[in-house]
């Protein structure tokens, strides 16, 4: 093969991590020549380390109404052409064993490694060439009528590649530490392609108000709640979750916090209902409660430490129900269905599982992900204005972005 053939490739993907080598599987299975390049020693490291080590591969029930972007309807398409079944027919298909944890959450029984192992597997069987640790620096727009056909030139540290199309799949900001880099904005910004402003989600909020000074030392609690996040009006509106909140020494986590510090914006508060499934007349209007002291009544529904942090906040610690008047026990009631508190910020980057924002979907066309701007460049995975809910969503726009991108190539 010249030196020119084998430089050319039908598509370079720029990223090998979840989104990039399902992507370059399909599109090498469908008969494409593909070379994946990534900067970083080991691939997959995000897969490997998701989900505990277990890897929260899908949600049997991802939907459109699971994704936070400017436009709400541009993931429906993507979505559509390759659904949670079918990832989990090809999981299936390697023999890998799964479980279903929570609301449809699936993960895998033995370790996070056995996906990184079949999306591997999927590229070989594609012929894919993967090649890492590569530095891409820069990539460039070609006349048409020049070479063989090559519409882009991707300039590396280890020589220049030409190629029919580019898929950008180099991820967010997360965890800089395992070689998170803005590089698909950066592109995009460089061919004038508008960006969605980021900030990192799915992260736990840190607080420095009153309320949490007697919480924090509550440390390693978790409790189930409902949160509220969000305003009306803002770009994605009001949120509301049923899941557990974890007390850190930090401030506030767990997967209602998680959830809803998607929605949050700097100087808004949450709102928290820690008495969300708890019926409570019951609790309160109990004739079998009324000599209970407060923080002991608490404790019939929250850990003891938490119930006494309570009771303390409206000094009620150490006096019986019975003894408690109207105006108290409203107050304390307001305080366990209502607590309203203004997180300082988030944990940021470092302690952040996904990115919101991203390249601007309007510049994409939502059946292949092509830029509409430039023919022959793709943006896929969480480089893009898609951002899922906590539980398996941001796998499942992996691969179905990943898929609608392979197909069109
Ligand atoms: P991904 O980050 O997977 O891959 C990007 C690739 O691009 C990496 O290989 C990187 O090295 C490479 N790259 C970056 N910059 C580059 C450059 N300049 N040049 C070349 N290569 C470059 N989601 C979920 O659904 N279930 C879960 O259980 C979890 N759990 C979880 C835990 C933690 C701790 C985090 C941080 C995140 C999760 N997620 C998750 C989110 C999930 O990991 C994420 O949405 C996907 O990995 C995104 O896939 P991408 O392929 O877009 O990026």
């Amino acid at each position: 093969m010249s030196a020119e053939r084998a430089n050319n490739w039908d598509a370079i993907v720029i990223g090998g991590g979840a989104a990039g080598l399902f992507c370059a599987g399909v599109a090498g299975q469908l008969g494409q020549k593909v070379l994946v390049l990534d900067h970083a020693e080991v691939l997959g490291e995000k897969i490997r380390i998701s989900g505990g080590g277990r890897c929260n591969f899908t949600n049997m029930h991802s939907g459109p109404a699971n994704f936070l972007s400017l436009n709400p309807n541009f993931v429906k398409s993507a979505l559509s052409k390759f659904k949670p079944k079918d990832f989990i027919e090809l999981v299936k298909s390697y023999n890998i064993p799964f479980h279903e944890k929570h609301k449809g959450q699936l993960f895998c029984d033995v370790s996070a490694k056995q996906i990184v192992d079949m999306l591997f597997a999927e590229c070989a069987k594609g012929g894919v060439v993967i090649k890492n640790p590569v530095t891409v620096e820069s990539i460039h727009q070609l006349d048409q009528t020049d070479g063989v056909g090559a519409l882009w030139q991707v300039v590396t540290n280890q020589g220049i590649q030409t190629t029919k199309a580019i898929v950008m799949a180099t991820g967010g900001l997360p965890v800089p530490a395992i070689g998170a880099t803005d590089f698909a904005l950066d592109i995009a910004k460089q061919l004038n392609l508008p960006i969605v402003e980021v900030r990192p989600a799915l992260v736990p909020l840190s607080f420095t108000s009153d309320e949490f000074a007697n919480l924090s030392e509550l440390s390693g609690l978790s409790v189930p709640v409902k949160v509220s996040s969000g305003q009306k009006g803002q770009r994605y509106g009001v949120c509301y979750f049923d899941e557990d909140l974890l007390l850190t020494h930090k401030g506030l986590s767990g997967p209602a916090i998680l959830q809803g510090s998607s929605y949050w914006h700097e100087g808004e508060v949450i709102q928290i209902n820690w008495l969300n499934d708890v019926d409570c007349d019951e609790l309160f209007n109990d004739d079998a409660n009324r000599l209970k002291l407060t923080e002991n009544i608490l404790g019939i529904v929250f850990p003891q430490r938490l119930a006494k942090a309570f009771a303390e906040q409206k000094n009620l610690l150490g006096r019986k129900w019975a003894e408690v008047g109207k105006k108290d026990r409203q107050a304390l009631k307001d305080l366990l269905t209502r607590w309203s508190v203004k997180p300082a910020g988030t944990l940021g980057w470092k302690k952040a599982e996904v990115m919101l924002g991203g390249v601007d979907t309007k510049a994409l066309d939502g059946q292949t992900m092509m830029s509409k701007q430039h023919p022959g460049l793709y943006f896929i995975g969480e480089c893009v204005d898609v951002t899922g809910h906590l539980g398996g969503h941001n796998f499942q726009w992996a691969w179905a972005s990943g898929f609608a991108c392979a197909q069109s190539l």
